[in-house]
């Protein structure tokens, strides 16, 4: 039996898989910690500050056993994890079988025993870990899928506790969550907590329905009605990001310069084609290449005129099906580029690196069409940055209907990437469409992400989560 741990200080506790800094070395050998530029941690950052806020997380390398420190004024706690649990929880359970499961099975999930055993020993730390920081009756907001039998451990630990989790990737169909030969822990782990946040509705119905058939507890259209008398709520709060931050930025001179440096270097040409994604088979590169290839094979573009950069930055690259997905990449722009480049004029211009905001910034400016076509993606921040960028109310967004995204983002020309000939279709209309319907959907588009920032996110699902009834429970400070 579990006994109650005693109280800590923090009044707000976000717990995440990494923390919102990278481990780094610099020239001289010595080791330190670089903020690494989510809007998440931007967004929270002055909530955390009014209310003795702590960030638990990962940071990000094995056998790091750090203790707690204050960066900037962020309170970070790190938890360690071995090498072993590297491999069996990160890359295996969370990336190997709940990241392709929960992505419609894009590529094929692996179950495997001691992975889950892994995944709940991890679990259980950061559980351990929130439990004893946490003050008596603080908020304590878990995020993502590599966490999700947190709040069921920590409401064991901690019943004082207001708990919130919310899930940034899809929550997928019922029909391939049963799958999971651990569906019914998962669950369970869930509704520890209050208030379980998705990015879209369908998501939090998918939930709400396996809770009814799998688990078995009473539900009404978004609320779970557990046997001791609690209430989970299910809700939608699609995430968003820093709109003014991006904004701000691509006015800026030196994004302003940049960004006509990077169309001098391609040759200032016609048109510019744009994609930037981490390298995930999720995010449909393949097919989106191919269908730009055979639109110039056709003639439809001409490498004298018009070129494609795609940006693929590199991501938990010892995981097999990442591996696999990075050698397909290379053969098929060196295939596409023998074929159809010329001297100084590549049909793809491809680079697989990571690169800081301002330059992302720039070349959003510099792209006349951005095209982002995932299979399955929870939301897709890059098609909403895109938006934040275009101040000047042109460029033109080509974007799958399998990104969250795509319920907010309706004046983008619509794509399926499983239809080569429909997506060359749309590349084509919006490379034709004129100034101002380019001007009207762009316009549209930013009302939309103005209305809707990462800090209006925050603070629905953290005012919903004030609104739940604590025993003890503390109000947070705005
Ligand atoms: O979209 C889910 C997510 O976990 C993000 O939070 C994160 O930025 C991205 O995937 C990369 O994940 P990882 O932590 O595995 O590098």
């Amino acid at each position: 039996m579990r006994g109650v741990t005693t109280s800590g200080s923090a009044d707000l506790v976000i717990l995440a898989n990494r923390l919102p800094v990278d481990r780094v070395r610099s020239a001289d050998g010595t080791l330190g910690w670089r903020r690494s530029p989510g809007g998440l941690v931007s967004a929270l950052e002055p909530i955390m500050r009014n209310n003795d806020g702590a960030w638990i997380g990962w940071p990000g390398v094995p056998d790091e056993d750090v203790e707690p420190f204050v960066d900037e004024g962020l309170s970070l706690v790190p938890v360690p994890m071995s090498a072993q649990e590297v491999e069996e929880f990160y890359e295996g359970f969370s990336n190997g079988t709940l990241w392709p499961l929960y992505h419609d099975v894009v590529a094929k999930p692996e179950f495997h025993r001691e992975w889950w055993d892994s995944y709940v020993a991890v679990n259980e730390r950061f559980a351990e870990k929130a439990a004893e920081i946490a003050a008596e009756g603080a908020t304590v907001w878990v995020q993502d899928y590599q966490m999700q039998l947190v709040p069921r451990m920590l409401r064991e630990r901690r019943p004082d506790l207001r708990i919130g989790f919310y899930l940034h990737i899809p929550f997928p169909p019922t029909e391939l969550f049963q799958q999971l030969p651990w569906r019914r822990q998962i669950l369970e782990g869930l509704l520890g907590a209050d208030i379980v946040g998705f990015q879209l509705n369908g998501a939090a119905q998918n939930f709400v329905r396996l809770v009814r058939q799998r688990v078995g507890h009473k539900t009404h259209r978004d609320t779970v009605y557990l046997p001791d008398g609690r209430t989970v709520q299910a809700r939608a709060f699609p995430i968003s990001i820093d709109t003014r931050g991006f904004e701000e930025l691509a006015r800026s001179e030196s994004v302003t310069q940049r960004a006509a440096q990077i169309r001098e270097a391609l040759g200032n040409p016609k048109t510019v084609l744009l994609g930037i994604d981490r390298l995930d088979y999720t995010k449909g590169i393949y097919p989106r290449l191919r269908a730009y290839s055979e639109l110039v094979a056709e003639g439809r573009f001409s490498v004298d005129d018009a070129v494609f950069v795609q940006v693929a930055t590199p991501s938990r690259e010892r995981v097999e099906q990442y591996r696999v997905l990075r050698d397909d990449i290379d053969r098929l722009v060196g295939r596409i580029n023998g074929d159809l480049g010329r001297i100084g004029q590549p049909a793809i211009s491809y680079m697989h690196s990571s690169f800081p905001r301002h330059e992302m910034a720039a070349l959003y400016r510099a792209a006349d069409i951005m095209v982002v076509t995932p299979y399955r993606d929870g939301m897709n921040l890059v098609a909403k940055e895109y938006v934040a960028c275009r101040y000047d109310n042109d460029g033109a967004l080509v974007l799958s209907e399998f990104a969250g995204a795509a319920e907010e983002l309706r004046q983008a020309w619509r794509v399926n990437p499983y239809d080569i000939n429909g997506m060359k279709a749309a590349i084509l209309e919006a490379a034709h469409a004129d100034d101002r319907e380019v001007t009207r959907r762009m316009k549209a588009m930013r009302k939309t992400i103005m209305e809707h920032d990462v800090a209006g996110w925050a603070a629905a699902f953290l005012g919903a989560l004030s609104e739940v009834q604590g025993t003890h429970s503390k109000t947070l400070r705005p």
